[in-house]
């Protein structure tokens, strides 16, 4: 898969469906030649790169050759301070106070398999299907050493790029700014769509026109955030959802990042993805060595659709737990919306027996059973059982769930602290803030400093004796407030504070997944502010958002999709009128849009009415039957709450035999037009296929990819069964082919 051309200098990684090549400069720099559908790998495309093009004014880096200037090179992994004047790759500053980097190309290896990153997440692979290039550079003036790591995946158009950075020099550097991915394209010709909303409507796909100049998104939280999601697309204005070039750069960290496209005055595209320069400085000493977190890049010419598959792929194989990939998610009930923070064990109990009644699987008890907590504005940190709720414990509370035939979840927000808890009386060292000045607070409530080791210590020794006590099967780990006043005492340079304190996080996470392996974490940061490819490495399934109104999510989930699979989804059922928006919807359609994702409830059981209670036990029946198909097929969008105003998307499983349809229409309309269809995607189009388990609709796949499914009579036509359905309607279709 990787193909190296010693004399040209020339490094071609292609696996038959993607070819990344670059090579090395006149100037000893890394040029980019070429991203995107696979090329022959026994060609040479230094021509690519466009040497000869002196531009007036432009500066040169030979004295007697003004055609190489690296204004106008595509390039690699472009410096600051030697005539490109893009935004650059690093910029490392010497201890002379020298901005000026200048890297050149020392050696290379090819390994099989893939790496770990030391204290990160990372993609991972056999040696089989995985192949890694390294590709060491060095800047022979400062004495300081960049690693660049590409891995390639057999069968996936994706390549994961990430960068290290060593100091080889007797004095420290400090690093200002360094980029895991950055590569210049030909061309601007492009729109870029990214992912981007707030608290409760998170991940709503925004599309813009690329043009001259810095386009970004980002976030300097402490968090990837609920307003920008750490994922870029770039795609042509003619690609479609199931055709057309698009590309995807994605980022497997949660903390502050940086996506940008930027096009320069020759109308070409810079894409960079990295940790945000903002607030972030690393100190080197001789010696030290600096990791980046990983990127993954992708490209397709399937369309957007083409390009979610490949990177639900890949996450579903090289970024997921893989015992949770292959393991079917239980279906669950969590008591927040239902009690908020005022239950007891009385209530619980019956929470408990009602919802094992509904074939429940997981009860998980959400936010207010630990310290003394009734509101949010105490406890946080104190790890311990409220008595005056749970008079019996949490270890009884957990026999008793177990003993009734559910698992057993709790919700835990590790990273936090209440100004009102008995942890910041005893540790006050132990929270971040500032010195000097007043300290903000976010939901009544302080940080911890994760990049101190004692308390990522105190954190796993408090959880795991709850773990152990309660046996427990699954966490919700919760993160539900930005960071301020980001000073922590544990950290000598600040400007490593939020990297430190996410690897502090990631520390937490890993000896929890390695110790408790059986353990199923659901992440989640006040809802959707933490829905990231770190998070997935140790969380298989994350909050998707704190809005369950079924209209919402409809976007929600759908714009989620364009970057990760179903599986990570969560997606539950709540109460009407919802809480977030106030807005009622039927029972029927709540369930149909939540079966798509990891599915479970939100509400109180004794409050549902006898006709609901039987409704509910079908739906968990129906998801149950159809859960495997969901959690590993490939999802189609097939109308968008973006652009129509009804949605519908589908699920094929891998021989194409099955597929899950589900149709929304939020809004009631007048008189329909008749004859509506649903034209369907990824279908065997010579199987014939059983609509609904119906003998009489028995459907050729090309026909209804073709031609379409028809919509039943009650949405087509001026009919009048239509006006009186109502806002809110969905259909659930099964095809079958036996
Ligand atoms: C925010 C989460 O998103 C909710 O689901 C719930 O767990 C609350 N926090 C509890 O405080």
């Amino acid at each position: 898969m990787i193909h190296v051309n010693d004399e040209m200098k020339q490094f071609h990684l292609t696996n038959g469906k993607i070819s990344y090549i670059f090579h090395v400069m006149k100037n000893g720099q890394l040029g980019h030649l070429y991203m995107g559908r696979a090329l022959h790998k026994e060609g040479d495309y230094s021509h690519f790169q466009a040497y000869d093009n002196p531009a007036p004014y432009s500066t040169h880096v030979f004295e007697d050759d003004p055609s190489f200037s690296l204004e106008t090179v595509r390039q690699e992994f472009p410096v600051h301070g030697k005539g490109d004047f893009r935004e650059p790759a690093s910029i490392i500053v010497d201890d002379q106070g020298e901005f000026i980097s200048d890297f050149v190309f020392k050696s290379f290896e090819v390994v099989e398999g893939k790496p770990e990153l030391d204290g990160l997440p990372a993609a991972f692979g056999d040696k089989g299907s995985v192949q890694t290039l390294k590709v060491s550079l060095l800047d022979l003036t400062a004495n300081v050493g960049v690693d660049l790591y590409y891995s390639i995946f057999a069968d996936l158009p994706i390549i994961t790029r990430s960068v290290r950075v060593v100091n080889k020099g007797e004095r420290s550097v400090k690093i200002e700014r360094l980029m895991s991915l950055t590569f210049d394209l030909p061309d601007a010709d492009y729109e870029m769509l990214h992912l981007s909303g707030a608290w409760g409507r998170e991940r709503h796909i925004r599309k813009r026109k690329l043009e001259q100049g810095l386009q970004s998104i980002g976030s300097i939280r402490g968090s990837s955030s609920h307003h920008h999601n750490p994922f870029l697309v770039l795609k042509r204005e003619e690609t479609t959802e199931h055709q057309g070039e698009s590309i995807g750069v994605q980022f497997i960290y949660s903390g502050n990042f940086l996506a940008q496209a930027e096009v320069d005055h020759y109308e070409t595209t810079r894409v960079s993805m990295g940790i945000h320069p903002t607030g972030f400085q690393w100190k080197l000493e001789p010696a030290d060595s600096f990791q980046a977190p990983e990127s993954v890049l992708s490209f397709t010419k399937e369309g957007l659709n083409g390009l979610s598959h490949s990177l639900h792929d890949f996450q579903r194989h090289h970024l997921i737990n893989q015992k949770w990939m292959e393991r079917e998610r239980p279906v669950l009930i969590n008591n927040w919306e239902a009690t908020y923070f005022n239950f007891n064990e009385e209530k619980l109990d019956q929470f408990i027996d009602e919802a094992k009644d509904l074939g429940v699987e997981l009860f998980v008890l959400d936010d207010g059973w630990f310290g003394n907590r009734n509101d949010d504005t105490t406890s946080l940190g104190d790890w311990y059982v409220d008595r005056s709720k749970l008079p019996n414990g949490i270890g009884e509370l957990a026999k008793k769930v177990k003993a009734s035939g559910l698992q057993f979840g709790l919700w835990f927000e590790p990273e936090m602290v209440s100004p009102e808890s008995e942890l910041i009386k005893k540790h006050p060292e132990w929270v971040i803030g500032s010195v000097a000045r007043s300290n903000t607070l976010g939901r009544n409530q302080r940080v911890l400093d994760l990049a101190n080791p004692e308390v990522v210590h105190y954190l796993y020794e408090k959880i795991s004796a709850i773990i152990e006590e309660s046996d427990l099967d699954y966490i919700k780990w919760d993160m539900n407030r930005n960071i301020t006043e980001p000073y922590a005492r544990s950290v000598r340079n600040q400007g490593e504070f939020f990297h430190r304190y996410m690897l502090g996080v990631y520390d937490l996470y890993e000896r929890l997944t390695t110790n408790y392996p059986h353990l199923l974490f659901e992440s989640c940061a006040g809802g959707g502010g933490r829905f990231d490819l770190g998070m997935m490495y140790y969380a298989p399934q994350a909050w998707t958002s704190d809005d369950t109104d079924a209209v919402e999510r409809l976007k929600i989930q759908y714009g989620t999709s364009l970057g990760y699979p179903l599986s990570t989804m969560g997606s539950h059922v709540s109460a009407v009128p919802n809480h977030q928006t106030l807005r009622s919807t039927p029972l029927k359609f709540r369930g149909d849009v939540a079966y798509f994702g990891t599915f479970g409830y939100e509400l109180d059981p004794s409050q549902l009415k006898q006709e609901e209670r039987e409704e509910i036990k079908q739906q968990i029946k129906f998801f149950t039957k159809h859960r495997s198909l969901i959690q590993q097929g490939k999802f189609y969008r097939l109308k968008s709450p973006f652009i129509d105003s009804e949605t519908a998307w589908m699920v094929v499983n891998e021989d194409r035999k099955k597929a899950l349809i589900g149709w929304y229409q939020p809004k009631n309309m007048p008189n329909p037009p008749g004859n509506r269809v649903l034209k369907l995607k990824g279908l065997d189009e010579s199987l014939i296929y059983k609509v609904n388990g119906h003998e009489m609709q028995l459907r050729y796949g090309d026909e209804l990819m073709e031609r379409g499914l028809a919509l039943p009579v009650e949405f087509n036509g001026a009919n009048h069964q239509a006006q009186r359905a109502g806002d809110c309607q969905s259909i659930i279709f099964e095809l079958r082919s036996d």
